[in-house]
């Protein structure tokens, strides 16, 4: 039989920058939940990406001065990096920019151009940059976007529409056909109540003025309204349309799209209807979950950097408090489908009280007593009556979690496991097992509750694995069992007797919340006074093979010589590279002096074509540093080595 599919798809990610804890949270669910999947030995397929067309892009390149790639890919690599750091095991990170995703973009167009979907009419609107959305006049809040409340835009072009108004029925008729469609329901009121009853307009799907983005097929001058081109990524990403459709013909339609609940519009009425019009099926569902908040607020790099003390910088939370950390107070704190309140101390209590308190504490005393007394794991004993509700809450956990993931409910599926963990600690307070340790006679009972802890440990390690990513990992090997155990290894008494057991340092150290508190709040002062460096000088340049490095020739020199050149912003120095004297012309003259570059060990490029400026021969480039701010700094070896000396 074959097995089971799981479609799972983030949204695609605006290539920002400016990423906080709130960004990760879609991201870290569907995680979570793919790796259920795949615990469950499905086949999963788990998309991410970004977003990258529009004007806002377009903006900012232009504001920098470099082409929007150039501005992008750095932004795109930090992304991914910031995904590498929370453990997120996404199987596809597709790009907009990616030409399988633009060509399937053109297609789509094309398609419905041709069923008469898209139609050409004129149009005025008023335009949300930030926000990529056009608004009728009566959808204006006193005149601003009604979305984030900032400036619009009045804009007129001629332009092609998608005939949305016509599948305003067949929506509402999919939402009471099918009401797992959208979830959780009060956001299906939402789309009626304010959209679908008052009838759909159809939706103008082209823009002359931004021509960063894809080119439509029919019309050169026209390119496609961003939004279509992001949600056309669901499909693209598989295939679809293009010559090799066979991971569309798999996974097609997702089981599910997670997506913060500002998007639902987008998910859940436009991308039905387009589907509906390309003739696809529509996705099992799609869930608008809450945001993180700050003050109230949505949190928001730009609105929260001014006026909070909140740490809520992805990489900073990872770097200070770990992977397991960050990932367990998303899934944990924020309650399913609703809102949450972000602030440094929720999080440090939340880490402290479940992960250094109550699964840390658990697993170092088991470790410990067992190691203290047995040397190795114990025998497993015979069940007395305080054991069993231990174990039968062992045993159940799964069924609980798997529940809970049925409903996509991290946080439910983690106060399940952490029940049974308290239970564990609880029941050391029972069995006492310090006591039994005192007495000859009660040996083989100390091995059986000694032996039941750890089985209790080991099973919600295996149960913790698709939710936090290293210590169930840590966990598994110090009681020698496969990291790679899945959940058909959650029989209780699974662990052998002699097994070899390993101490660990602790997994979760406790934080010190007053001191910690403090100290985050000086970071974040910190943090705010730090001017980023500008964007241009973060992108990084094109990528070359080991083979293109090697052919530049640089060599360690001595400059033996150097003069000013008249009206210019050159020093002309005379350089001793081995066995050859170079004469080499560099722009530095506003930053070092003819006297201060004499004697100096440099750098020196030394197979650049020779050429002349201001009537003199330049054999070669001394390499410098250039700092933000344009300052340069001639780069020495920094040890003293002859000059000649090959830089390999
Ligand atoms: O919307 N709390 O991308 P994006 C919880 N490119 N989630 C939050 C959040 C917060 N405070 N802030 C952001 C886009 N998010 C489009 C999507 S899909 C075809 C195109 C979540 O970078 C947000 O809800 O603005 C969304 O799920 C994700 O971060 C990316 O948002
Ligand atoms: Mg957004």
């Amino acid at each position: 039989m074959r097995n089971k599919k799981y479609y799972i798809t983030t949204p695609i990610y605006y290539p920002s920058g400016n990423w906080h804890i709130g960004h990760c949270y879609t991201t870290v669910i569907c995680d979570a939940l793919a790796r259920f999947h795949k615990m469950l030995g499905e086949d999963v397929f788990f998309l991410t990406g970004t977003d990258e067309h529009g004007q806002k892009i377009e903006k900012e390149a232009k504001k920098r001065g470099v082409t929007p790639m150039e501005f992008i890919d750095p932004l795109v690599a930090r992304l991914k990096d910031m995904w590498r750091l929370l453990d997120v095991s996404y199987d596809r990170f597709i790009r907009t920019t990616d030409k399988e995703h633009t060509e399937c973009v053109q297609k789509i167009y094309q398609k419905l151009y041709e069923s008469g979907d898209i139609y050409k009419a004129e149009y005025s609107g008023y335009y949300c940059t930030p926000c990529e959305s056009m608004w009728t006049e009566a959808q204006l809040v006193n005149g601003k976007c009604p979305d984030c409340g900032r400036e619009v835009a009045l804009q007129k072009e001629e332009s092609y529409f998608f005939r949305l108004g016509k599948y305003a029925d067949r929506i509402k008729k999919l939402y009471s056909d099918k009401p797992e469609f959208l979830q959780p329901k009060s956001r299906v009121n939402e789309m009626v109540n304010n959209f679908l009853n008052a009838g759909l307009q159809d939706l103008c799907v082209s823009r002359t003025t931004v021509k960063w983005g894809v080119q439509l097929p029919f019309d050169k001058n026209h390119y496609a309204y961003v939004w279509i081109d992001a949600l056309s990524n669901y499909i693209s990403a598989l295939g679809y349309l293009s010559d090799d459709d066979s991971l569309f013909q798999k996974y097609w339609p997702a089981e599910l799209h997670m997506i913060g609940k500002e998007i639902v519009r987008f998910h859940a009425i436009i991308w039905p209807a387009i589907l509906m019009a390309l003739g696809v099926p529509v996705p099992e569902q799609v869930y608008g979950h809450g945001w993180l908040l700050i003050g109230g607020d949505k949190l928001s790099k730009s609105k929260q950097d001014a006026v909070r003390k909140e740490l809520t910088d992805p990489y900073e939370l990872v770097k200070r408090y770990g992977t397991d950390a960050v990932r367990y107070f998303l899934l944990r704190e924020i309650p399913f489908g609703s809102d949450g309140e972000y602030t440094n101390e929720r999080f440090l209590n939340r880490v402290n009280a479940d992960l250094a308190n109550d699964l840390g504490n658990l697993v170092s005393r088991t470790t410990a007593m067992i190691l203290q007394n047995f040397g190795a794991m114990p025998a497993r004993g015979k069940v007395e009556e305080a054991d069993k509700e231990l174990i039968a809450m062992a045993e159940g956990l799964f069924d609980k979690v798997k529940d809970a993931v049925d409903r996509l409910n991290a946080p439910d599926a983690l106060a399940e496991i952490f029940a049974v963990i308290s239970r564990a600690n609880k029941y050391i307070d029972e069995t006492t097992p310090w006591i039994l340790a005192k007495d000859a006679g009660k040996k083989d009972r100390l091995g059986a509750v000694l032996y039941n802890l750890a089985e209790t440990v080991r099973i919600c390690a295996v149960m913790l694995k698709p939710f936090i990513t290293k210590a169930p990992e840590l966990i598994l090997k110090s009681f020698s069992c496969d990291v790679n155990d899945g959940f058909e290894s959650l029989a209780f008494g699974k662990l052998k007797e002699g097994a070899k057991v390993e101490k660990l340092p602790p997994i979760f150290p406790r934080i010190d919340i007053k001191k910690e508190l403090a100290e985050v709040e000086k970071l974040v002062e910190q943090m705010k006074e730090e001017q980023p460096a500008p964007v241009a000088e973060t992108v990084k340049k094109e990528e070359i093979t080991i083979d293109d490095f090697a052919k530049v020739e640089m060599r360690v020199g001595k400059v033996i010589a150097c003069e000013a050149v008249k009206k210019s912003k050159l020093l002309h120095e005379t350089v001793k590279v081995g066995d050859r004297t170079l004469s080499i012309l560099s722009g530095i003259a506003k930053h070092y002096t003819a006297e201060e570059m004499i004697g100096k060990k440099v750098i020196v490029v030394t197979n650049l074509p020779p050429r002349e400026m201001k009537g003199i021969l330049s054999e070669g480039m001394i390499v410098c540093a250039e700092a933000p701010d344009g300052t340069l700094s001639v780069v020495s070896p920094e040890k003293d080595v002859p000059d000649g000396s090959l830089l390999s």
